[in-house]
């Protein structure tokens, strides 16, 4: 059951960026929901999720999902399984976009669905399985995520809206719609599907959550910094997201070729 949420635009999962500081703030911003970035219910390291995500795994069998849905169900909003990683290691060891063996999805969401009375879902792309994605979903989930993207197309070209759209007349559970989504066509997609998903439009600016909803949240990166010092997050992501914050900055371009150069979260906080 999809249980009262704030808003209908969610923070889409992102590998890299979704960090659980950049969560947290797209979340204070006003996000109704986060996701983290695909997760292997293999992975020992603890997850941190002070931000009640949804939690996105990827697999490709059953093995390790009981044990780690059990361990983090308190802590999330809900569970989602990722059919949609266009990556060179999805491609290598077939999970994701690459996971086509109906069989195999079935009984991950079959299971998936037994470890947990939250929202779960699948994240799917434009496919030619797509129709029996659908109705994996319809027997075990309460949604289903798309992005009308194939897995060929990676992140570029245009979303297929005419594809999503036909998938939305044909199911019977609500559709969170992904791909392009930001704050000038959000209502477009809105008025179409049931939930949006906002990924790139939200990099670097975690504040469009805000500006949609017309709440007030500024952005900030010392806020991020500051997160992301508390959870202990590696210098790498610091600076990424560092980066990443300039955008749309007058002296980005400046800013970034500095900020290339430094070497330590103590140097990058006096730069900041
Ligand atoms: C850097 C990056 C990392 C991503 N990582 C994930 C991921 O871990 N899991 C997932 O389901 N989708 C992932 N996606 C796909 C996004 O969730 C989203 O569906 C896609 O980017 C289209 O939305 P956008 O146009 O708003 O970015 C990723 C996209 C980007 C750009």
């Amino acid at each position: 059951m999809i249980p009262k949420i704030k808003n209908k635009i969610f923070l889409a999962p992102m590998e890299e960026v979704n960090d659980i500081a950049f969560r947290l703030l797209c979340k204070k911003s006003g996000a109704g929901l986060t996701w983290t970035s695909l997760t292997s219910p293999l992975d020992p390291r603890e997850q941190q999720l002070d931000d009640k995500p949804i939690l996105q795994i990827f697999a490709t069998s059953t093995e390790g999902i009981e044990k780690f849905m059990k361990k983090y169900d308190s802590k999330v909003s809900g569970w989602d399984f990722n059919l949609g990683c266009p990556a060179k290691t999805a491609k290598a060891q077939g999970y994701g976009a690459y996971l086509t063996d109906l069989k195999t999805v079935e009984k991950i969401v079959k299971l998936m669905r037994s470890c947990t009375h939250k929202p779960l879902s699948i994240k799917i792309r434009k496919s030619p399985l797509y129709y029996d994605f659908l109705k994996i979903a319809e027997k075990y989930c309460d949604w289903i995520a798309i992005h009308p993207r194939t897995r060929i197309q990676g992140y570029s070209g245009e979303p297929d809206l005419e594809w999503a759209l036909k998938l939305k007349l044909e199911s019977n559970i609500p559709v969170i719609y992904s791909g392009n989504v930001n704050e000038k066509n959000y209502t477009k997609f809105l008025d179409k599907f049931d939930y949006v998903m906002i990924g790139r439009s939200a990099i670097g600016h975690p504040e469009i959550f805000s500006s949609i909803l017309g709440k007030k949240f500024s952005r900030n990166f010392k806020n991020y910094f500051n997160l992301a010092k508390k959870y202990k997050l590696p210098f790498r992501l610091i600076k990424f997201q560092a980066m990443q914050f300039t955008k749309g900055d007058r002296e980005s371009r400046k800013l970034r070729e500095k900020m290339f150069k430094i070497k330590s979260v103590e140097e990058l906080e006096n730069f900041i």
